[in-house]
This record gives structure tokens, sequence and C-alpha cells, in this order.
């Protein structure tokens, strides 16, 4: 598994304004959307291309194209879908599934409780959206389900990274045979008793949309 950790003023500013408890929720959306474009450039550094010969208005010239099919973008429910206008930004021309996943706040077991997916991802390169990867339990079993439809590589896309998170992702796909990628902004100490990220930013789904 690889592990990126954007290192970038413009990253390491909005996530600060992010963690900011006295940030109200308007502010948090539009920063986090930014901030995912910005994660978005780094980790679509590998989407698949084919090349193809363009006319300029002079000559013609090779270039590349995106390749079909399409890169699919799952953001898990609730909070990921606050990062999913940020990602398709740059990749306007994706598929979107859905992924409805809720942590059991007493176990941290996570459970499927929604899905809209294609049922054949064979040869899927896929982006999954969770802004929090603290146990891992909910990333782990989203991209399980990706595998087992068939995707061939998977990549995360987090606003913050425990390393119990990150810890718990490499050890289930160690041998799974397939390349995993986790692209964040930051990667923070560890998880509470909680299960919450320290320092972290507080419940991510409160945090967009308000305590329900
Ligand atoms: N989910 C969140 O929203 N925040 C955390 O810190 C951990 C899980």
């Amino acid at each position: 598994m690889e592990t990126l950790v954007v290192d970038h003023p413009l990253v390491a500013h909005k996530l600060t304004t992010l963690r900011d408890v006295r940030t109200d929720s308007p502010t948090f959306r539009r920063l986090a959307d930014e901030l995912v474009t910005l994660l978005a450039y780094e980790a679509t550094r590998d989407v698949r291309v084919s090349e193809v010969t363009v006319e300029t208005p002079l000559t013609p010239t090779r270039g590349v194209r995106l390749s079909r099919p399409a890169p699919l973008v799952v953001p898990i429910l609730r909070a990921g879908l606050g990062m999913l206008d940020g990602m398709v930004r740059l990749l306007p021309t994706a598929e979107v599934g859905f992924l409805g996943m809720i942590r059991n706040e007493e176990t941290l077991a996570a459970s499927t409780y929604a899905t809209r997916l294609p049922e054949d991802l064979s040869g899927r390169q896929c982006y999954v959206l969770d802004p929090m990867l603290a146990t891992g339990g909910t990333l782990a079993a989203a991209i399980q389900y990706l595998f087992d439809r068939g995707a061939v590589d998977v990549t995360a896309i987090c606003l913050l990274a425990a390393p119990e998170g990150l810890a718990h992702l490499a050890a289930t796909f160690e041998n799974s045979g397939h390349p995993i990628r986790v692209v964040t902004a930051g990667l923070d100490e560890r998880l509470n008793e909680n299960g919450y990220i320290l320092p972290g930013l507080g419940d991510a789904g409160d945090r967009l949309y308000g305590v329900v």
C-alpha cells in the first residue's frame, strides 16, 4: 500500500482552518471542497490515459485522453458526499457510485446500509472518498466491496488519516494483489478511546451537515 501525505502550503492552510472549532459549516464545506480538488490532482497521477491524435489549428499532434472505462468515484455516505463536487470538478467524465456505511460508535464496526454501484467493476480504477481514515474499518469494507466486484485498483482520498487506520488497511490488503493508495492532507497522531482522530477536526459529517 502506498500512502501520500500531500505536502503543500495551500493544503496545510485549508486543513488548519478545517480543524478550527470556530469554522462554521458553510466555510467548512467550501474548504473541504477546495481541499479535495487539490488532493485529487495528486490522487489521479496514475489515472489511465490513451494516446490520441488531435488537430491544432496548425497541424496534427499527439496527446492523451482519459481511457475507457471511465474512472469510478465512490463517496462513502454521509461525510464523503462533502468531497464529491471537489473530485468531479477535476474528473468531470468520471462515473459516480454511492456506498452508505455507518460505524457503530460502541464496537466501531462498519456496516453497509445503502449501495448504488455498477454490479461489474471489471477493470475499473476507483477513487473512494472518505474524509476521516480513523480505525480503517469503514474504508477497508468499502475497498473490499469494490475488489469483490472486479475493481483493479483503488485510491482512497481522505482529509485526515490516523496511523491506526493506515496500519489496518495495509494489513487487510497485504496479500490482496491489488494496488491501493491513500492520499491525505494530513497524518495525525492517534485515535482517542472513542475512535476519533487526534488532534483531528471532530466529526466530519456533523461539521459538514450539522448534528443529526
Ligand atoms: N469520523 C469522524 O468524522 N471523525 C473522526 O475523528 C473519526 C471518524
